[in-house]
């Protein structure tokens, strides 16, 4: 066994219930990225954003960050988009795995992230 293998769980105890207590490996990392800096919005992207993502992330239901409140997402951005992908895929306190799209694909949540945080160029 690898001794950086041992040292694993001692690292995550330290992290403890931080939101990075699991690592997403560089490869994942940049992956993502890749993604996210080919996502386009679309009309297909705003339609699928419009039966989902809105239902939360206009009013801001939940505590959900709001649709182009910069000070909202400003934080949340920073943790990197691995990140952001992953809580949209799998789910994050009040924010529904999947959010609500049941066909979207990654690129889809790339470019809807992008819009919603007003990352969008
Ligand atoms: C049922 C309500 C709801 C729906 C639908 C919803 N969200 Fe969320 N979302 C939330 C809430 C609430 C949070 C804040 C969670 C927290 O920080 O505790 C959130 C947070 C997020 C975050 C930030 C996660 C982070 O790491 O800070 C992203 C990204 C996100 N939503 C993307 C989406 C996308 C994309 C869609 C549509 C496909 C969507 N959400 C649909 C409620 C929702």
């Amino acid at each position: 066994m690898k001794p950086e293998l041992l040292l694993l769980p001692f690292g995550l105890a330290i992290a403890g219930c931080a939101d990075k207590s699991v690592d997403i490996p560089n490869a994942e990392i940049e992956a993502v990225q890749l993604v996210f800096d080919s996502a386009e919005q679309t009309p297909a992207v705003m339609e699928k954003w419009s039966r989902s993502c809105v239902l939360c992330h206009v009013n801001g239901e939940g505590g959900a960050p709001k649709m182009g409140d910069v000070a909202a997402w400003g934080p949340r951005m920073a943790q990197g988009n691995a990140w952001l992908m992953s809580h949209t895929l799998e789910g994050f306190n009040r924010m529904p795995p999947l959010g609500y799209c049941m066909d979207c694909e990654e690129e889809d949540y790339a470019a809807m992230i992008k819009m919603m945080a007003g990352a969008d160029e």
